[in-house]
């Protein structure tokens, strides 16, 4: 990613931005003081999984825990442009 992307979170009603210097988008909220629980932070335990409502993400490595279609893992994928979230 090389531009800051938007992310726009619905129910807390605030937005931020994913930096390049991120290096995922969990990194992103949490560098916004945003709690969001996770364990593994690669990707197989699901424990970060959340729906994204707008816009599409681009996954670093591919995800192993299962997802349903509208959830993302935020530890291992980054935005691909403005996104929504459902937190
Ligand atoms: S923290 Fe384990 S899948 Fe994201």
């Amino acid at each position: 990613m090389n531009e800051s992307a938007k992310i726009t979170l619905r129910h807390l009603g605030a937005q931020l931005r994913c930096e390049p210097g991120h290096h995922s988008l969990l990194d992103a909220l949490e560098a916004n003081h945003i709690d969001v629980e996770f364990q593994c932070r690669s990707g197989y335990c699901g424990a970060c999984r959340m729906r994204l409502l707008e816009g599409r993400v681009d996954y670093i490595q591919s995800p192993l825990a299962c997802i349903r279609p509208g959830d993302i893992l935020p530890c291992c994928c980054l935005p691909a442009g403005d996104i929504e979230l459902e937190l």
